[in-house]
């Protein structure tokens, strides 16, 4: 199968296999045929989030069962059961349609349910793990169901069980999400994004059309050009470096990281790389975003190498100035299919 319109930076590549099976069933048959012919597996999902840096030789699966139900539970909340194989931002426009607050702030994050938990998608204030109740899928070895509750996910800035323990080892099949029929979670701390709406405003619908503004004038769309969201995460560093770099650079955004206000702060990544001169940078095929430079750019006829080099002179030039490591955020396929189990 041939990987470039699978992953949004248009990288080409090779895969040896493809699989994309609609509900547990066939994904448990297509495990045992994996089994059979040993065939190493790896999961993937909408490709907005990976760096192709490899032909993989290996079967790659990409869920298509796209159930959305809804159910009535306490109070004012609702379940969502969603199928990993939904594209995110159609299941955000769903509920938000239907009236219901909890998605809205996630709206315009492309890639597909099922990778939402593995990197805790985030923005503008909301984290997948705020909304999320359980994960559900496969062993990849064994075809054993799993169901870990938030709680089990591990969940951290950027981070998750399926990142760290459970990498290389599942198949996410679907998530529980609670949503709310009342306002009573809205969160619209990020810029001004709460001047922009009078009280009556505040629907569900008119919160993700303004994160939709917001984010269309900032980020570009997927593929166009070739891109992963931002290319790094933003650093977290202890209260004193954040206090000592405010000194030296007054200017420097900082913001609390969420349940490690005490002790931690982040600071914004793109901020940093803008300081060194790097907006709009480009060396040849490849280069930083010129309305946002946390997001590098693939302009096509270019490899993962050629923006891997570049990534290395950004976090050197920011090394440098800051004296703060920059984290690449998307992982690299060489990298995950390093983690399956031989
Ligand atoms: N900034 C600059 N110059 C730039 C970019 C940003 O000075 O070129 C400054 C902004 O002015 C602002 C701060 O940096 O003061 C933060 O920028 P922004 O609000 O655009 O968000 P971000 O920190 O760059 C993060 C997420 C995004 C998410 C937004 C909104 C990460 C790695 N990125 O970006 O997520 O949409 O916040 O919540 O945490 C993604 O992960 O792919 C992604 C797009």
């Amino acid at each position: 199968a041939e990987l470039k319109s699978m992953n949004t930076l248009g990288f080409s590549a090779r895969a040896g296999f493809l699989a994309s099976p609609d509900s547990e069933q066939s994904l448990r048959s297509v495990l045992e045929f994996a089994c059979q012919y040993n065939l190493a597996v790896l999961p993937i999902g909408g490709g907005s989030n990976l760096i192709v840096d490899c032909d993989p030789p290996v079967l790659l699966i990409r869920m298509a069962n796209n159930h959305i139900r809804y159910s009535e539970c306490e109070d004012d909340k609702v379940l969502l059961t969603v199928g990993a194989g939904v594209c995110w931002h159609d299941l955000v426009m769903d509920s938000v349609a239907r009236g219901y607050f909890g998605l809205e702030n996630l709206a315009l994050i492309p890639g597909m349910a099922g990778a939402a938990p593995i990197q805790n998608i985030g923005a503008y204030g909301v984290e997948l793990s705020d909304r999320l109740v359980c994960v559900r899928g496969l062993f990849i070895d064994s075809g054993a169901a799993f169901e870990l509750s938030q709680q089990e996910c591990n969940f951290a800035y950027r981070d998750s069980i399926f990142k760290k323990q459970l990498a290389g080892k599942v198949v996410i099949t679907e998530l529980e999400l609670k949503l709310s029929k009342s306002r009573a979670d809205v969160v619209l701390a990020y810029g001004d994004l709460a001047a922009r709406m009078t009280d009556a405003e505040i629907t569900p619908a008119n919160i993700a059309d303004e994160i939709c503004k917001i984010r269309s004038s900032k980020l570009p769309a997927p593929y166009n050009p070739g891109n992963a969201g931002s290319f790094f995460k933003n650093p977290v560093v202890d209260r004193i470096t954040a206090e000592q770099l405010r000194e030296h650079f007054p200017d420097i955004p900082v913001y609390p990281v969420k349940g490690r206000e005490a002790s931690e702060m982040k600071l914004a990544a793109g901020w940093l790389i803008e300081q060194c001169g790097l907006k709009g940078f480009r060396a040849g095929s490849v280069g930083v975003y010129d309305k946002q430079a946390l997001v590098l750019v693939h302009y096509g006829q270019g490899s993962a190498e050629e923006l891997l080099t570049l990534a290395d002179y950004i976090r050197s030039r920011v090394l440098e100035k800051f004296s703060v490591t920059l984290e690449i955020e998307p992982p690299k396929l060489s990298d995950l299919i390093r983690t399956i189990s031989p």
